[in-house]
């Protein structure tokens, strides 16, 4: 496993890499929801990449930048495990060499859930994945479905640029108490982790509702948004229910492919979670 930390040697390196490239972006700290993604790569492309660089463009001012957890060693150990081809870790200087960067690229989604609480969050991931798809120069990029808004717009994006990457979406790996895998996971105090459930049980009695026929979207989240509630630890940024592939709020009655997706503060951490559901297919 090479790894590789600037721009012209990583190239230099790629030249001689053709076939089939799976791209996986990552800040670091990598858990079992990154390795799933390493290794849906190595199953489907005939080399790996991953990245480790913690973006600053995609933080906003008062955001974990400064406490974003760093761990590059075991990182690298994680990794060996899997078949990476090489690991690019570059700095600021390399990916920000200027102070301003122009990145032309919007979209409306920006705005909305994620986007909403964190206005320039996806700008910063637009920029820097674009920059990392340019440096890398992938067949395949993976992406896992917890953040499912950042999923979308990049599919989006490649589609918008003609970008000629195939994006792979993949599922959330959980704990065994149902917490969503995160990097800001290890923010939480013993007493968070002990309640952080709620948030599996609140959107798993989502699905039951559902499955049991439930169509109306304000009925939907208001039963979740009382099961969060029920735990006074938490503190709701929103409880949304959308369509799965435009991301419009459905206020009404429910229909198609959904996304029902939440953000959530436990002290100071900011978690998010969701799910996918169709209400064209029959659930037994
Ligand atoms: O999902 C992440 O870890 C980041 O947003 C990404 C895609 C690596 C861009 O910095």
């Amino acid at each position: 496993m090479k790894n590789i930390s600037t721009i012209k040697e990583f190239r230099k390196w790629r030249k001689n890499i053709s076939g089939t490239i799976g791209f996986v972006p990552t800040m670091g700290a990598l858990h079992e929801g990154h390795l799933s993604l390493v290794s849906k790569s190595n199953k489907t492309c005939e080399h790996t990449i991953v990245s480790i660089y913690i973006n600053p463009t995609q933080f906003a001012k008062g955001e974990d930048l400064d406490t974003y957890p760093q761990m590059v060693r075991a990182d690298l150990d994680k990794l060996s495990q899997f078949e990476a081809d090489c690991v690019f870790l570059p700095d600021n200087s390399e990916m920000y060499p200027n102070e301003i960067i122009t990145s032309n690229y919007n979209s409306d989604l920006f705005k909305i859930l994620e986007g909403k609480s964190r206005p320039s969050f996806f700008k910063g991931v637009t920029t820097i994945v674009a920059k990392l798809f340019d440096i890398i120069e992938p067949t395949h990029a993976f992406f896992g479905e917890k953040d499912y808004q950042q999923f979308t717009i990049i599919k989006q994006m490649v589609s918008d640029l003609d970008i000629p990457i195939q994006i792979v979406p993949c599922p959330i790996i959980r704990e065994e108490n149902g917490l969503a895998m995160s990097s800001r996971n290890k923010y939480l105090t013993e007493y968070e982790f002990s309640v952080v459930a709620t948030i599996f049980k609140a959107l798993e009695c989502g699905k039951n509702i559902l499955k049991a026929g439930e169509i109306h979207a304000d009925k939907l989240k208001r039963e979740i948004t009382q099961i969060i509630n029920s735990e006074s630890a938490f503190q709701i940024d929103y409880v949304s229910v959308s369509n799965r592939n435009t991301l419009k709020e459905i206020d009404g009655e429910l229909e198609g492919e959904i996304l029902v997706s939440i953000a959530v503060f436990l002290g100071k951490t900011r978690l998010i979670d969701n799910f996918t559901y169709s209400l064209s297919e029959e659930h037994i």
